[in-house]
């Protein structure tokens, strides 16, 4: 049996961990403001399908909190701190406004659907910037664009006309 001499280090190489950090960052915050915007849409929607939309709005955060998770646990294992803090979120999320108190389960929808593409901008640049630089990286903002794009068709059909 022979020893394992395990070389302690916080990223093979600091021009990847800074290109994950500052492309990741934006996913990380848009996400986690998606996650507080989808609560308070989920606890004020009004309207005949209310459970329906209840119901998936909870399901949109649920993912939008793995997202915000997996994306900052990447920046993290390279070796970097991610600024996710409520004060922080508030001041550099690029998601829209969503109105205060209850709403029409129709306006609710089109703002979360305006939400999720804010939310893709972020994700794109992410897939777009990290291409040439980290594949692994690169590969976390992919899957978590396939999962966005699928959770705005569910919301999208609720208001879509045909
Ligand atoms: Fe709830």
């Amino acid at each position: 049996m022979s020893d394992v001499v395990t070389t302690i280090k916080s990223s093979s190489n600091p021009d990847v961990a800074a290109a994950a950090a500052q492309f990741l960052s934006q996913v990380v915050i848009d996400s986690q403001a998606l996650v507080l915007n989808g609560k308070q849409a989920h606890w004020h929607v009004r309207g005949a399908n209310f459970i329906a939309v209840h119901e998936l709005i909870d399901e949109i955060v649920e993912h939008a909190e793995d997202h915000a998770d997996t994306a900052a646990e990447r920046v993290v294992a390279l070796g970097l701190p991610i600024d996710a803090r409520v004060g922080t979120v508030a001041a550099k999320t690029t998601l829209p406004e969503l109105p205060a108190g209850f709403q029409p389960a129709e306006v609710m929808v089109a703002v979360l659907v305006a939400s999720i593409d804010a939310l893709l901008v972020s994700v794109n640049k992410a897939i777009t910037e990290l291409g040439a630089i980290d594949a692994p990286s690169q590969d976390v903002a992919i899957q978590i664009a396939r999962s966005l794009e699928k959770d705005r068709w569910f919301l999208f059909a609720h208001i879509a006309t045909v």
